[in-house]
């Protein structure tokens, strides 16, 4: 049974991105005291940007870096220097800000042409990193998450192959609207985390974020649904805007 829905909502995207950016550093600061270190998957697109932006240049001293070991949930199979790259991003926006040791970033590995074979690579890389058993998946302390107007979220679109995948930890899965393969974590990775939080911002996600938490279409036509870690906590954090659609949540 799968934790209730925290859902908090903020009255402006600022007000978003300071609450998210304290419980990353909560759940960092627990994470290193409990186990003694913090894994983050981290989000591509601009709302996750603002995030990294905040942390950058508000909290970067509150962050234990040399405890953090930072991955992606999901990456463009695009090269590390390519301006779709969500290493890159991140790189720009706070990693290279910040005192984290090189040998604590884990990028996907794009430069590759062949798409599945990053993607098992990647695999590999995780699987070392966590030291699994065959059939184990990672459990990530938190998992950032956007959500797309589509409701699609890491690269796990709706229709797509990847949704089925049930013993992979890394996907390449192929976009037929982008005409391109993206390479993504699988569903079992994201519900195994500690936390998932999801950013979402904005009057052009309102409907979908209202079908995503109150509605009854299949998870497939809205993935971000099916994102329900079974031991973990799964955070909204909405701004008004996104929120606005809602008919059980305050407003
Ligand atoms: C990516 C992200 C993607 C993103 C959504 C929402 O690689 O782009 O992983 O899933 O989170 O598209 O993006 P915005 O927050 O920019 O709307």
């Amino acid at each position: 049974m799968s934790a209730p829905v925290d859902l908090r909502i903020l009255t402006t995207p600022q007000e978003l991105f300071q609450a998210a950016a304290e419980e990353v550093i909560h759940a960092a600061v627990e994470a290193v005291a409990e186990r003694g270190r913090f894994t983050i998957a981290l989000s591509g697109g601009s709302t996750p940007k603002n995030l990294y932006t905040l942390i950058a240049a508000n909290a970067s001293s509150s962050l234990p870096w040399n405890q953090m070991f930072v991955f992606w949930g999901d990456e463009r199979h695009v090269p590390p220097n390519d301006p779709d790259s969500n290493y890159r991003m991140a790189r720009e926006t706070i990693l290279s800000k910040v005192s984290i040791p090189v040998a604590n970033i884990f990028p996907v590995p794009t430069e590759n042409p062949d798409a599945t074979a990053v993607a098992e690579a990647y695999e590999q890389t995780v699987r070392k990193f966590f030291g699994l058993r065959p059939g184990e998946f990672p459990r990530f302390d938190l998992i950032l998450l956007g959500m797309g107007p589509d409701g699609h979220t890491a690269s796990l679109f709706p229709e797509t192959a990847g949704l089925q995948e049930k013993s992979r930890i890394v996907l390449a899965n192929w976009v037929e609207k982008l005409k391109t393969s993206r390479i993504t974590f699988t569903l079992p990775v994201l519900n195994a985390a500690r936390i998932v939080a999801f950013l979402v911002s904005g009057t052009d996600k309102a409907a979908t974020l209202r079908e995503v938490l109150e509605g009854s279409a299949p998870g497939e036509k809205y993935p971000s649904k099916l994102v329900r870690p079974a031991q973990g906590k799964l955070i909204w954090f909405v701004d008004r805007a996104a929120a606005s659609e809602l008919t059980t949540a305050a407003q």
